[in-house]
């Protein structure tokens, strides 16, 4: 759930603030896109009753929704500091 709210708000954040620099903007909208089928997914790893291949695809997701938000942190702060990644 506060997850779920952070990666809203880093969303609408960089719509609003970051809106010209293209992967800012795709990589935080890529974690709120996977939002829901991570939240589906761990909803299946209670009633699948943890079969290997929920857990791991929930895992997986996991791994690429937190990719997506470091790369929007990393491109937001290199472009604060540089003016790069345009
Ligand atoms: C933003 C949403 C979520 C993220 C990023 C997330 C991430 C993760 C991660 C990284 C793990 C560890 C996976 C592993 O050790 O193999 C995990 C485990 C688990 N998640 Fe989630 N999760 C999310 C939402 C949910 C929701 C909504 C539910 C349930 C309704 C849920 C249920 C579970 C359960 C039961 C496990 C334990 C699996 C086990 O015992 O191996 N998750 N989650």
């Amino acid at each position: 759930m506060i997850a779920g709210l952070l990666i809203l708000g880093t969303a609408l954040g960089a719509w609003l603030r970051y809106r010209e620099v293209v992967i800012v903007k795709w990589s935080a909208t890529l974690a709120l896109i996977l939002l829901p089928i991570q939240v589906l997914l761990g909803g299946l790893t209670v009633t699948a009753n943890l079969q290997p291949i929920v857990v791991t695809s929930h895992l997986g997701v996991a791994m690429v929704i937190l990719l997506s938000l470091l790369t929007t942190s990393l491109t937001s702060y290199l472009r604060q500091k540089t003016g790069r990644y345009a």
